[in-house]
This record gives C-alpha cells, structure tokens and sequence, in this order.
C-alpha cells in the first residue's frame, strides 16, 4: 500500500527528499542534437565533459503519477543553450506540467502537425504541456535552470522521431538574448 508523504524540493539545488532515482546526462551523451559539430566536440574536451542536466525522480510504479526535478547547466554550443534531447511521450495521451522554481529558460514544444510553442520559463510560471506534444527545456541564462515536473508514471519516453529529424526550430543566442530560429538541418532532412 502507499502512503502519502510530504516530499523536500529544494527551488536552487533541485534536490528531491526523500528521490527514488536520478540520472545525469553529460556532454558527450548529446551528440546530434546540436548544429555545429566541431562546437560540440570542443564544448566536450574543453569543458571536461561537463554535465548538462540532471534528472531526479520521485517516482513508484503503483502510483499512475509521478514528479521530479531537473537540474540543467548553463552553457552553449555553437551559440545554442544548453537543452534537453526532447521527447514525446510514448503513451500520446500523457500531458505534462513544468513548474520552473529558478533560473530562465524556454520550453520549446512542436504538435504532431508541425503547430510550434514556446513558453517562457521562469519562477511562478508553471508550463503546461498538451498530450502528444514534443518538449525540450532550454537553458537561456546564465544559471542553473531548474524546474519541477509532474507526469503520469507510465507515460514513457519517445526520443526517436526528435533524435533523428530535430525539432523544427532552434534556440540561439543573439545581442545576448535568445532568439528562436529555424532549424536549417531540419529543412533539409525534410525536403
Ligand atoms: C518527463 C520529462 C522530464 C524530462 C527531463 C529530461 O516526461 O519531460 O522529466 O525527461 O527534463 O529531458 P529529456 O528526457 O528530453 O532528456
Ligand atoms: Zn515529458
């Protein structure tokens, strides 16, 4: 049987009390998802392999929702901000929410028809995110970016369809705000 508890978030550190998992995702493990290859490869060597983001859970499989944090690096490749792969969910039923609890970022989200969404992220606002959607959060500022997110257990992760064609727009900087762009690999994969 479960019981109710009262579970720690920390807004700064994105720490989860008590966590049932976590996972880091560092550097080297997103290849393909930036533009500039060359960029990426030194962003790796350069910086160590820096971690980009990191994902706690708190998360138990009789219960059809979960929550958890994600911790994201501030940085950039080739003049694009640190991201998330980005996914759909598995099961397209499956909405989500994104409570952002401190930093700035952009939650860049595309429908199934190619319809594209941004939305700010920033304390107090909390994102919400349609089934069958694809998200992927982005880091803009200049600190950690760190947001709260609350999905149905079961919803599962589909990373293939973003992996290999990209999302139809990207995120870069410009005279030191973000801007959101085409994504010029996408047109190709798709002409
Ligand atoms: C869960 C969810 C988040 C992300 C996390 C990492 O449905 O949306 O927990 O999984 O922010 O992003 P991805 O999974 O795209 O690497
Ligand atoms: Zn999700």
């Amino acid at each position: 049987m479960l019981f109710p508890e009262g579970v720690a978030i920390d807004g700064k550190t994105g720490a989860v009390t008590p966590e049932t998992g976590r996972y880091v995702k560092r550097l080297s493990e997103l290849k393909g998802i930036y533009q500039d290859q060359a960029a990426f490869q030194r962003a790796v060597s350069d910086g160590n392999d820096p971690v980009a983001y990191e994902v706690i859970d708190y998360r138990n499989k009789e219960s059809d929702l979960s929550f958890g944090t994600t911790i994201m690096a501030p940085g950039q490749v080739g003049g694009e901000y640190f991201m998330t792969r980005g996914h759909y969910h598995e099961r397209p039923e499956c909405g989500e929410a994104y409570y952002t609890q401190s930093g700035e970022g952009l939650l860049l989200l595309e429908s199934r028809d190619g319809e594209v969404r941004t939305v700010e992220m920033k304390p107090g606002i909390c994102a919400f995110i349609p089934p069958d959607w694809a998200h992927r959060s982005i880091n803009t500022g200049k600190e950690k970016l760190v947001f709260v997110w609350f999905c149905a257990t079961d919803a599962g992760h589909d990373y293939g369809e973003i992996l290999t064609k990209g999302m139809r727009k990207i995120v870069v900087e410009r005279d030191g705000r973000y801007a959101v762009i085409d994504n010029p690999a996408y047109t190709k994969a798709s002409a």
